[in-house]
């Protein structure tokens, strides 16, 4: 007779957001859900986050926008979206649909705009908790931004906490000097959870030329490349705070998402992976499950911050 092994329960609860697997597709590699539909089975995932949405719609910056980089991409797409209000009207129907948490990621270019985009989408019927997107200049400060300074992190996040009961994950960059400031001020401030690593910013240049490959001259690393860094920031913020954490950065196969995982991840997002290969989340899920089973691990939890520092391994 041959035993069937149990199979692990790859659900994680984000604080109060119960996922049913820990991968997320992260913000701008996953459009608004509908373009992967067709080769992904979205309710399979734990969830999805939107491209970046602000109050009026945004075109973006001038090409080229992308460039390949050995062990990455650097992107200046420069937050294009739709604008709330179209969002709702024309992506949220598909959403409500999709059978996974659906994540909505926004910013604004001011606080009080950061607060308004927030409001405007609490109310929204089938959006399971909103993202922050902190790595936008303040305006009104004269360009500084947002997620640089554990004060700045601190009144945008109140604010925007002010504007909303919805679950509140804040986005952090890892353009910063001590991430776990950070992660403290935006969970001070109200923050449900914390994801990170956003892109870290670099730049190339077309020596033909001499000119800088991007329109914009620099741009967000994102791929294999941030990995390190990303993996090195969860640890640091995942020890810094009681809030659940979201390990975000270079993400591409299973092990990496559980190098996230034991490293402190409550959850993790897949992002540029997406790209090379769209069903990617898909074949992560597969190979946690196995990892689980072969470890003989009930589930997902007891890997979360398990990792093992001068001890016996
Ligand atoms: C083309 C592109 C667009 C992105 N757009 C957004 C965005 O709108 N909002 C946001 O918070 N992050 C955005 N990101 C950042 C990703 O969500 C992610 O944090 C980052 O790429 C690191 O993960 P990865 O190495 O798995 O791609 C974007 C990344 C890429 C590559």
């Amino acid at each position: 007779m041959v035993l069937k092994r149990e199979e692990p329960n790859l659900g994680v609860e984000l604080g109060r957001l119960k996922l049913r697997n820990p991968v997320i597709a992260a913000s701008g590699t996953f459009g608004y859900g509908e373009e992967y539909a067709g080769i992904v089975p979205l309710k399979r995932l734990g969830g999805l986050v939107t491209k970046g949405l602000s109050l009026e719609p945004r075109k973006g910056n001038p090409p080229p926008r992308l460039a390949e980089t050995p062990s990455g991409m650097l992107n200046a797409i420069g937050l294009e979206n739709v604008g709330v209000e179209a969002f709702v009207r024309e992506k949220m129907g598909f959403l409500r649909r999709a059978g996974c948490a659906v994540l909505v990621n926004f910013f604004g270019s001011a606080e009080e705009e950061y607060a308004e985009t927030a409001r405007r989408l609490s109310d929204v019927e089938g959006i399971a908790g909103l993202e922050a997107n902190i790595s936008c200049p303040n305006l009104k400060s004269g360009g500084a931004i947002f997620a640089t300074e554990p004060k700045s992190v601190y009144q945008v996040v109140s604010k925007i906490r002010q504007a909303t009961s919805s679950f509140l994950i804040v986005k952090l960059s890892p353009n910063v000097a001590d991430i776990a400031k950070i992660a403290v001020a935006a969970e001070e401030a109200g923050a449900d959870a914390v994801s990170l690593i956003n892109t870290l910013t670099g730049m190339a240049i077309d020596v033909k030329t001499r000119s800088p490959v991007l329109a914009n001259v620099t741009g967000g690393l994102s791929g294999p490349a941030v990995k390190p860094v990303g993996l090195r920031m969860v640890w640091q913020a995942a020890r810094a705070v009681r809030i659940p954490v979201v390990g975000i950065g270079g993400i591409a196969t299973a092990e990496d998402a559980l190098e996230y995982l034991i490293a402190g991840a409550t959850a993790v997002q897949v992002g540029s992976a997406h790209f090379n290969d769209p069903r990617a989340s898909l074949k992560i899920i597969d190979g946690i499950r196995n990892y689980l089973q072969a470890n003989g691990l009930p589930g997902v939890q007891p890997l979360i911050g398990s990792l093992k520092v001068g001890q016996e391994k």
